[in-house]
């Protein structure tokens, strides 16, 4: 291996040690060149700025009191990858990974490459990148600070309708990669679990994605049931949003949200045999437009008093939408769920689901109910099953020069 082609050490490259590094200086000068940019080396042609489109340009704020991604409007392509902290990472090692972790994502997320980026073209395009951290107990307990933990984070209890499989659950450390480009969310995928192996192996990755980036601008999105979904969710800049992030604590808590993570499988064979009429009455909401059973409109108030001409009410007590219902905003939850459709069996059974990810302030309070209610008796359990679940604190954002982690780690 010759010098030049020797792979760069970030860890070396944010410390200074290896800064004239050839790996760094080729990213450098590719990326000046595909930017057309006069300070690029002279050596390096420059062939001129290719247009691009506002989507591909778009940017989202990486640093801030709050993670990015969270209150974010959701992009097109998601990645969730959760890393096994190794058993040497310590709270110091700790802080190395997320120093150099948030140093590559305050980059990507604002158009530029990560440092020794070895594809540095393709840190160009952020399309809206975020990239959000999540801590999970195993975190906490490594870097020797459980009493630090949000309580509530911890593995959810049972529930008789899981059939968790351990590929798809648990994890120390999670980044949820959302872009609407899914080259962009590639190559941050690749780069940060690069950036990881030192310190963490690659635990499960589950990418999923929405409507493509102004297909239906303002529409909420459909999952793989023909659903719209996300109807009731507290809207970004609304008092609601108190259910979201955690409002008062210690540094590392304040502004800080949790996360809980479910792979739910959806049978889309067995849906397949359900009249319209039945699929209304399940989810307790049109298909068509969204609107409650009582309603006319999406965002209609569902009225679960409301009797038909059989005397039953008109929105099943056992809809999904009866069973979810929360009354007090203080204790809703902020869905921020991924389709996913993986590949179908040779005789053509689909693998099809929702990365349900949930935000709210504390999973005890305001996930548990809704999830045990949900356990207990919901129609739509006959065609969905938990097959992954995992925890998360998530931290809050850093200031530019911080990186996210360090009110807890430092
Ligand atoms: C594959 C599984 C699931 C599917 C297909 C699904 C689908 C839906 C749909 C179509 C709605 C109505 C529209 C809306 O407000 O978004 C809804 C509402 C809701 N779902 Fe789910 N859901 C699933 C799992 C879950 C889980 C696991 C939870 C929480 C533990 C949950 C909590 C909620 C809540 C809180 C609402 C709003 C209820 C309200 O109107 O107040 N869902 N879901």
């Amino acid at each position: 291996m010759t010098p030049s082609s020797r792979p760069v050490s970030r860890r070396g490259l944010l410390t200074g040690g290896a800064l004239a590094a050839g790996g760094t200086l080729v990213g450098a000068a590719a990326v000046a060149a595909t930017r057309g940019d006069a300070s690029a080396p002279a050596s390096t042609p420059a062939p001129g700025r290719v247009p691009v489109a506002a989507l591909g340009e778009a940017i989202e704020p990486f640093h801030g009191e709050r993670q990015a991604g969270v209150a974010t409007e959701p992009q097109a392509h998601a990645a969730f990858v959760a890393f096994t902290l190794r058993p040497d990472t310590d709270r110091a090692a700790l802080g190395r990974l997320l120093r150099l972790l948030s140093d590559d994502a305050a980059r990507l997320t604002q158009g530029r490459p990560a440092l020794a980026d070895t594809e540095p073209e393709l840190g160009l395009l952020p399309a809206r990148l975020t990239v959000t951290f999540g801590f999970g107990p195993g975190l906490y307990a490594a870097a020797g600070l459980d009493e630090r933990r949000p309580p509530s984070v911890v593995d959810l209890p049972p529930f008789s309708i899981d059939r968790l499989r351990p590929a798809w659950s648990g994890g120390d450390l999670l980044v949820q990669i959302c872009a609407d480009d899914p080259i962009t969310v590639a190559h941050t995928q690749r780069v940060l679990i690069k950036d990881s192996r030192p310190f963490a192996t690659v635990r499960w990755v589950q990418q999923g994605f929405r409507r493509a980036a102004g297909a239906e601008p303002g529409r909420t999105q459909r999952n793989l049931f023909g659903q719209l979904d996300g109807t009731a969710n507290p809207k970004p800049g609304t008092p609601l949003e108190t259910a979201v992030w955690v409002p008062a604590g210690p540094d590392w808590l304040r502004h800080g949200s949790t996360l809980v993570v479910r792979r739910i499988s959806m049978n889309l064979e067995t849906w397949d045999l359900l009249g319209r009429t039945d699929r209304e009455l399940a989810i307790g909401r049109r298909l068509g437009t969204g609107a409650p059973l009582t309603g006319d409109a999406e965002h209609d108030e569902p009225d679960f008093a409301a009797l038909g001409p059989d005397g039953l009410t008109v929105i099943p007590d056992f809809s999904h939408l009866t069973r979810a219902h929360v009354t007090d905003d203080r204790f809703r939850i902020l869905r921020r769920p991924y389709n996913y459709d993986g590949v179908p069996t040779a005789d053509g059974t689909a693998d099809s689901g929702l990365i349900f990810a949930s935000y709210q302030a504390d999973i005890a309070t305001q996930f548990l109910p809704i999830q045990r209610r949900l356990a207990e008796r919901d129609l739509l359990n006959e065609w969905v099953t938990p097959i992954g679940s995992a925890v998360f604190a998530v931290p809050p954002g850093c200031p530019e020069g911080g990186w996210v982690g360090q009110q807890l780690l430092d």
